[in-house]
């Protein structure tokens, strides 16, 4: 079937409903963004696979970033297979049999207490593995709770007391991460205050890792300012080695999720009822929780028709706000929430089992390429 490029590309009758639809050349452009962000401020980007693992696209992200960042072994073993290159992992808490496979697999580690740091010494000393400790910076930027690690009772990192008096030997690096889609002054904020509670200890260290959280790929954002910032810091310390690890940054705004309406009804509102879930297919639309933007619609009341929209599972809250468009929504009709590849292809579920979204990608030359299509068996062999 041939389609008319002039309309919009998600009409494409090539991409099966529901379906993440990753524009290519959106990716290359934060990706050329951030190889600028390396090469002016001397830093160097790893990807946050936490936020983005669509590992069909890794051969344009390996081009311009240095690696990736795991939360587990599977997401370390994910990021050596596919994108190569350095791999770090940060976790929580390790167990025995992750240490034991990560040796082999990654470049550098952060441990998150001086418990575990002592509890696997021997064993990463004994490897090519450079070890490092997360901190707690202590210093407040994130707008929601729910992601802020120097929230107060936080489990992420040491505190600058804890670390008075210790045998620091042997570690080579420092971990912070401390912010969720800041702009640069609150990398520079947190900077000035990481620098403050334990500067002392940089003198016997080769990196420092300023975690993730830079949504410097955002409209508006500062990139020159973050990079006097990190040249700035670069200054200061010329022996570090420096590193940010953004997730959301990368694939921010590169591409919608795109569903179609199956039912209308109404109680209050007129709901439109989508083929997919926002508990399954979008969790952070309920979780922080936040207002998708949906394509050609307005605010509640701003356009002639008004709908809320509904996922197609069976919790009341699956419920995605009031939008209003300029006709009446008819069954079958497109409907396409914006910026969905961050955040989400990597936390889905199959709940309800409802169909899980397809993956793909628009290609630079408009091309569609489906490269992932979900079955029945897939939700099956998860459970058993
Ligand atoms: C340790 C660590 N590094 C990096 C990131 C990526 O952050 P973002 O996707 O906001 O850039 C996170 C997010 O939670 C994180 O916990």
């Amino acid at each position: 079937m041939t389609f008319d490029a002039t309309l919009d590309p998600m009409l494409n009758p090539a991409i099966p409903s529901p379906c993440y639809v990753c524009e290519e050349a959106k990716l290359e452009a934060n990706l050329q963004l951030m190889q600028r962000v390396q090469d002016e401020s001397g830093v160097e980007i790893i990807l946050a696979l936490k936020g983005f693992s669509m590992w069909s696209t890794f051969d344009l992200v390996k081009k311009y970033l240095q690696g990736s960042t795991a939360s587990a072994v599977w997401e370390a073993r994910l990021g050596k297979e596919t994108i190569g290159k350095q791999v770090h992992a940060f976790s929580p808490a390790f167990k025995p049999g992750d240490i034991d496979q990560l040796v082999d697999l990654v470049d550098h580690i952060s441990f998150n207490s001086l418990g575990q740091w002592q509890r696997y010494k021997q064993q990463i000393l004994a490897s090519t593995v450079s070890p490092g400790i997360r901190l707690n910076a202590e210093h407040r930027e994130a707008e929601t709770e729910l992601y802020d690690p120097s929230a107060p009772g936080s489990r992420f990192g040491i505190l600058a007391k804890d670390l008075v008096g210790v045998d620091l030997t042997g570690i080579e690096g420092f971990h912070i991460h401390n912010l969720c889609e800041c702009d640069s002054f609150a990398t520079e904020r947190t900077i000035l205050a990481v620098e403050k509670k334990f500067s002392q200890y940089f003198g016997q260290l080769k990196w420092i890792n300023f975690g993730g959280g830079h949504l410097m790929t955002k409209k508006g954002y500062n990139v020159e300012h973050l990079i006097g910032v990190l040249k700035a810091f670069k200054a200061r310390y010329p022996h570090l080695n420096v590193i940010l690890e953004p997730g959301s940054a990368v694939a921010w705004q590169t591409g919608p999720l795109v569903c179609e309406v199956i039912d209308i009804v109404e109680n209050r509102d007129k709901i439109a009822i989508v083929d997919m879930s926002a508990t399954a297919h979008m969790p952070d639309v309920l979780e922080m929780p936040y207002r998708p933007e949906v394509r050609h619609a307005g605010k509640a009341g701003e356009k002639a028709f008004t709908y809320r929209f509904g996922g197609n599972s069976c919790l009341t809250g699956d419920a995605i706000d009031l939008y209003s468009f300029d006709h009446e929504l008819q069954i079958g009709e497109r409907i396409i929430f914006e910026d969905m590849i961050h955040y989400t292809m990597v936390k889905t579920t199959f709940f309800n089992g409802v169909e899980h979204p397809s993956i793909g990608i628009l290609r630079k030359d408009g091309t569609f390429e489906l490269v992932r299509k979900f079955t029945y068996e897939d939700f099956k062999n998860k459970l058993s």
